[in-house]
């Protein structure tokens, strides 16, 4: 094939044959599409979409790409979650050992930050020693012996992913729902997990903005795993208000150790066992993950699980050199708390990368103190910011400005 002309036909509308659409990505992966060839086809198809055949072959390719695992000879079912990421999104940290504890394995395969959302590898790699690059040798034993395992995508798991995230990252062609649809659904399949579960955020800390776009592209992912042989079903929720308390990696592993221990943000807590049900559900499996949390057996389980890693679960966490708390400048009820600036607040305290070869800072972030609905004093808490590097407290703030809303006594914005 001419990939000038395929380009071309995707700009002008046309539609690939499956074959075409292989062709591409093995031609890609192999060097044979040139990096600026590809760039201009990613924004074709920002621009004009795929149509189900033509998506279903471009990830199947992708898969093809790489290995596909195979966990069916591991002696009990298996079952994996996905976030499209948000802020203060920490769910894979005690859903990964109560699901484990409930008898069915989960080979977690966890991304780093991008932007303003936390990624898991960023929030585990704050437990002194803790490691995610197993070989899959490793992740295979872990899952016979511990019954879950949080690990990065190795260098043999769709490949061809990795070679066009990079592209798409720097030109502007991340946001197409047929390109995030594979890549995400391309990596989870080819893990090896039977059962799939998506959680789609949606709102102004997510990637889909609205939730027509989200159901599309939960949809497309479902239709996708369910293609492939795994069970998917996907949960769309909310991401306007950040999740929980915390936005920030080792205060995320704080809060993730509150839920284990029974206690936690009672969001948190929900969309832990939302997302636990739907798993065991997958799975086939009759268990009651409320009754596994509240007996211990989650925590018991989360401690084996980080030192099979290296981690040390008894270490303390890291903790920000310098803080700042923001105060309530007059009495009233908090109206809301906005996710998109907590999360950029939490990005600029040094959470977050600017750049991917940055470093995060382990103890970066926002620890809130309310929630929308609370009724508030003046003077009282708000947020407290914390960082090694002080001089980021004034982006940070100028982030954080208007996105807790104070109502005052007659319901007008104070703040
Ligand atoms: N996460 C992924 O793995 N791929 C995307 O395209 C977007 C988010």
């Amino acid at each position: 094939y001419a990939i000038v002309d395929l380009i071309r036909r995707k700009r002008d509308c046309g539609t690939w044959t499956p074959d075409e659409a292989r062709w591409i990505i093995n031609a890609f992966t192999a060097g044979i599409v040139a990096d600026e060839q590809m760039s201009a086809l990613a924004m074709a198809v920002f621009f004009r979409g795929m149509a189900p055949a033509e998506l279903d072959a471009w990830t199947e390719a992708m898969i093809a790409t790489g290995s596909r695992l195979d966990y069916s000879g591991l002696g009990r079912p298996t079952a994996d979650k996905h976030s499209t990421g948000g802020v203060g999104d920490k769910i894979t940290l005690p859903l990964t050992p109560l699901v484990a504890a409930c008898g069915v394995a989960v080979p977690q395969l966890s991304g780093r930050g991008l932007g303003h959302t936390g990624g898991t590898l960023d929030k585990l790699d704050s437990i002194p020693g803790w490691r995610s690059d197993l070989p899959p040798a490793r992740v295979r034993a872990q899952l016979e012996d511990v019954g879950g395992v949080i690990v990065a995508a190795g260098p043999d798991l769709a490949p061809a992913d990795r070679k066009l995230y990079a592209l798409r990252d720097v030109t502007g062609t991340v946001e197409s729902i047929p390109l995030i649809a594979s890549s995400i659904m391309s990596k989870k399949i080819a893990e090896g997990t039977g059962t799939l579960v998506l959680d789609v955020k949606v709102g102004s800390g997510a990637f889909m903005k609205d939730i027509d776009r989200a159901r599309t592209l939960a949809e497309t992912m479902v239709r996708l795993g369910t293609r492939a042989g795994v069970r998917t079903t996907a949960l769309l929720t909310d991401m306007d208000t950040p999740l929980g308390l915390t936005a920030g990696n080792a205060l995320e592993v704080g809060e993730a150790l509150e839920v284990l221990a029974g206690g936690g943000p009672a969001d948190v807590v929900d969309l832990t066992l939302a997302l636990a049900r739907e798993m065991l559900a997958g799975a086939g499996v009759d268990a009651d993950p409320a009754e596994v949390l509240a007996s211990g057996r989650a925590m018991d389980r989360w401690r084996r699980l980080v030192r099979a890693q290296g981690g040390d679960p008894d270490a303390p966490l890291p903790v920000a050199r310098e803080h700042e708390t923001l105060t309530a400048e007059s009495d009233g009820v908090i109206g809301g708390v906005d996710a998109l600036g907590v999360g950029l607040a939490a990005w600029h305290l040094g959470a977050g990368r600017a750049r991917k070869e940055d470093q995060v800072q382990a103890g970066a972030g926002i620890q809130l103190h309310v929630r929308p609905g609370d009724r508030v004093r003046t003077g009282q808490r708000l947020v407290t910011l914390h960082t090694d590097t002080p001089e980021r407290f004034e982006a940070a703030r100028r982030a954080l400005a208007g996105a807790v809303t104070l109502l005052g006594p007659e319901g007008h914005v104070d703040e």
